[in-house]
């Protein structure tokens, strides 16, 4: 994962089905080679298939469970992502969260089969203990901004600070992104500024009129904080 990396969670916004979802995983590919940055997409997991086939972008998984090929009904089993051609799988989203045991398994079971690992921490004190299982990435993200539009790196940036320090003294290999809220250039720039590596956004992209120049605002944010 080359960092700063940017993270379109589509969650289940009706905009990131069908057609207009596949648009804007079009647009996160074009922005990823043009700025040469690493830009990953989490569709609808109903429309992961359609998106691996039309879509240049690498595709995550919003949630997965650990478990592989089986008498699992309704599971989503780590293997099978990675035979459709998934790249990697976001793990605990606060929408979707997991107990800490299965957060591990999860980790180890996305290093065995060769997918990246994020999970997200609502907490450094979280962040630092999820490290412990040695995931790709750490996105720290507080629940209560997520969906607000007021951004983790202007309302909360102690957290991105604390987070950094914590989850870096388990391992600096470790990337630490930061979600929630945010909206702008300034809240990119701001997030990096504070030691994050990259971030995690939704509903700024998802719900924009112009998800497109969205995507490039945030690119042109990274490309220009690392020069
Ligand atoms: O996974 C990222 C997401 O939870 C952040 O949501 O809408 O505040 O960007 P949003």
């Amino acid at each position: 994962m080359r960092v700063p990396v940017l993270i379109i969670n589509f969650k289940n916004y009706r905009e990131g089905y069908g057609d207009r979802g596949l648009d804007i995983c079009r647009y996160a590919s074009r922005v990823s080679v043009e700025y040469g940055l690493d830009i990953y997409v989490a569709p609808p997991t109903l429309m992961l298939m359609r998106f691996i086939e039309h879509c240049g972008a690498d595709i995550y998984v919003q949630h997965a469970d650990p478990v592989t090929y089986g008498a699992y009904t309704g599971s989503i089993p780590v293997e099978a992502l990675k035979d459709m051609g998934v790249k990697g799988v976001i793990i605990n989203h606060s929408e979707k969260q997991l107990e800490v045991r299965q957060i591990i398994e999860l980790v180890d079971k996305a290093r065995q089969y060769g997918l990246v690992s994020v999970v997200c921490a609502d907490t450094p004190v979280l962040g630092k203990i999820i490290a412990l299982a040695g995931p790709t990435a750490i996105a720290l993200e507080p629940p209560e901004l997520i969906g607000s539009g007021i951004a983790v790196s202007r309302a909360r940036p102690e957290i991105i600070v604390e987070g950094v320090k914590s989850i870096k003294s388990i391992s600096r290999d470790i990337v630490v992104l930061a979600g929630a809220g945010i909206s702008s250039r300034d809240d990119v720039e701001k997030a990096l500024r504070l030691g994050s590596e990259g971030v995690l956004v939704a509903s700024a992209i998802m719900k924009a009129r112009d998800p497109g120049k969205v995507i490039e605002d945030f690119a042109q944010a990274m490309v220009n904080y690392s020069k």
